[in-house]
């Protein structure tokens, strides 16, 4: 298993992880709310477009793209980044981004998602930034997760459909 920074070469094989993170949302997104899951009907251009993002992913200034492989195949990605936000009434501490994190279904439970989080700290701490926010669904497991890694519930996201 190796563990590297993400090149444009890899955007087929992180789009392939992608495809799984975004069954697993549709399914949270299911369960939440059924407006909400009919709000994630995919556009014609869904894969191009999917792609030119990720690719402005791993170009992006300030940001870390890592993925994982096995057999030169990519099994798991994640995707933090660093902001330096401006609030006209708050001090606010350099926040890290934690964008995204998925590991392919059946190498899940493996402890990749565990290393993956601890690079990616590392990675927070070496640039001096202590805060990292992430937005999770509330009934996707991964969020239990989250909590055991010291995340807490601060902000609750919510939707209603008129
Ligand atoms: C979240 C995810 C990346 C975790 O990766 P992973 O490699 O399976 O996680 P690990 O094996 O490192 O497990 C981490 C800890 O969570 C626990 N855990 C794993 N799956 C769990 C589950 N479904 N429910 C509760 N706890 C779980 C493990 O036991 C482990 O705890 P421990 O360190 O005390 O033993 C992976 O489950 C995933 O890709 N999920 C789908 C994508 C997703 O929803 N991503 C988050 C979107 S924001």
């Amino acid at each position: 298993m190796i563990i590297r920074k993400a090149k444009t070469e890899d955007v087929d094989g992180i789009y392939e992880v992608f495809l799984e993170l975004a069954k697993s949302e549709d399914t949270a997104a299911k369960k939440a709310a059924l407006f909400f899951y009919k709000m994630r009907k995919r556009k014609k251009d869904f894969e191009i477009n999917v792609k030119k993002e990720l690719l402005k992913s791993i170009r992006k200034r300030n940001s870390l793209y890592l993925v994982v492989e096995i057999d030169n195949k990519i099994i798991a990605y994640a995707f933090a980044n660093i902001l330096n936000v401006k609030d006209n009434f708050f001090e606010v501490p350099k926040i890290g981004y934690f964008n995204a994190l998925t590991v392919k279904k059946r190498y899940r439970g493996g402890k990749i998602g565990s290393k993956l989080n601890q690079e990616i700290e590392k990675w927070f701490r070496k640039n001096n930034c202590r805060h990292i926010r992430l937005e999770v669904f509330s009934n996707n497991p991964a969020s239990k997760i989250y909590k055991k890694w010291g995340y807490k519930d601060v902000v609750h996201k919510m939707w209603k459909k008129l």
